[in-house]
């Protein structure tokens, strides 16, 4: 059932997801009355919400543009999300029509939306699949289907952006390691997460309210890690330039300008782009 006004879904269950609640911060329409609730009161504490979600997509447009030109051909996007303008295939196929892209989401609407923007694009696909059990996802690649898109004997770029923030400090190593351990020289691994270097600066009481709305309504439990957490993360894949940095500051020159430039402020997430070196 749709929404008259804006041929949105109109329910679903009752309960806002992650993904649809980002749909609705970045003008989307594939989320219901609860997500659209949910995102409202996260506004509410947080306005700079929407910026941050957009933010978020126009980074990871100028990383994939980054990688694209670097010649990497095959991208595993873990939690892709529901697509909307600037997806991964649309922009590395415009550098090299014969990219391909696996998206993993845990949301079906997510992956059901992708599939049907996919459809025509034998190069690419999405599957639902949950990041934080990374052997499934492995053992999902050995398909005679999924081989075709991610073979992981060739450089691959490794994209989490903006889902990390859902894994709990004592499960991070044992989500990322596996996939990222796996990845050949020439490999890339891209990282965008809120950042307490940037959020510790924010009011407290309206940080604690975002938490609260994401935990109580989408059932999400949100993490904020420091710069040496997130370089952790990155492991022995060294970062290009500029490092990590606030989402804004990552080679701005590449893309659509961000919104937190206008506003003269750091974007409060944190990202960086590493690549995997051939051993000496
Ligand atoms: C904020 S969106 C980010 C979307 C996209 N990566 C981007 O940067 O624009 C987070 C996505 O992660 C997905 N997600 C959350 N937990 C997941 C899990 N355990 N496995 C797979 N996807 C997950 C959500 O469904 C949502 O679509």
């Amino acid at each position: 059932m749709t929404d008259q006004q804006t041929n949105a879904p109109s329910s679903a269950g009752g309960r806002a997801t992650f993904s649809r609640m980002y749909d609705y911060l970045l003008g989307g329409l594939q989320n219901f009355e609860a997500d659209r609730e949910a995102a409202r009161q996260l506004l509410q504490a947080f306005p700079d919400a929407a910026d941050t979600a957009r933010s978020n997509r126009l980074f990871l447009a100028r990383a994939v543009r980054t990688l694209a030109e670097a010649g990497i051909q095959q991208f595993l996007d873990l939690g892709s999300g529901i697509p909307t303008q600037g997806n991964v295939h649309e922009i590395a196929q415009a550098i090299d029509p014969t990219i391909r892209v696996l998206y993993v989401d845990i949301d079906p609407v997510a992956v059901v939306a992708s599939n049907q923007i996919l459809m025509g694009n034998p190069t690419c696909h999405a599957i639902e699949a949950d990041f934080t059990r990374p052997q499934l996802i492995l053992d999902a690649l050995t398909s005679e289907d999924l081989a075709a898109v991610i073979d992981l004997s060739q450089p691959t770029a490794l994209l989490y952006c903006s889902v990390l923030q859902l894994v709990a400090h004592d499960l991070i190593h044992s989500v990322v390691a596996p996939i990222r351990d796996r990845l050949v020289p020439g490999s890339a691994l891209v990282i965008s997460h809120p950042g307490t270097a940037v959020t510790d600066g924010y009011d407290k009481a309206s940080v604690s309210t975002v938490a609260e709305v994401y935990r109580t309504k989408a059932a999400a439990q949100i993490v904020m890690r420091s710069d040496d957490q997130l370089i952790a993360l990155f492991d022995d894949f060294a970062l290009i330039e500029p490092g990590l940095v606030s989402l804004n500051e990552w080679r701005p020159e590449l893309g659509e300008s961000d919104p937190f430039v206008a506003k003269s402020m750091p974007s409060p997430m944190r990202g960086a782009v590493g690549f995997r070196q051939a051993p000496t």
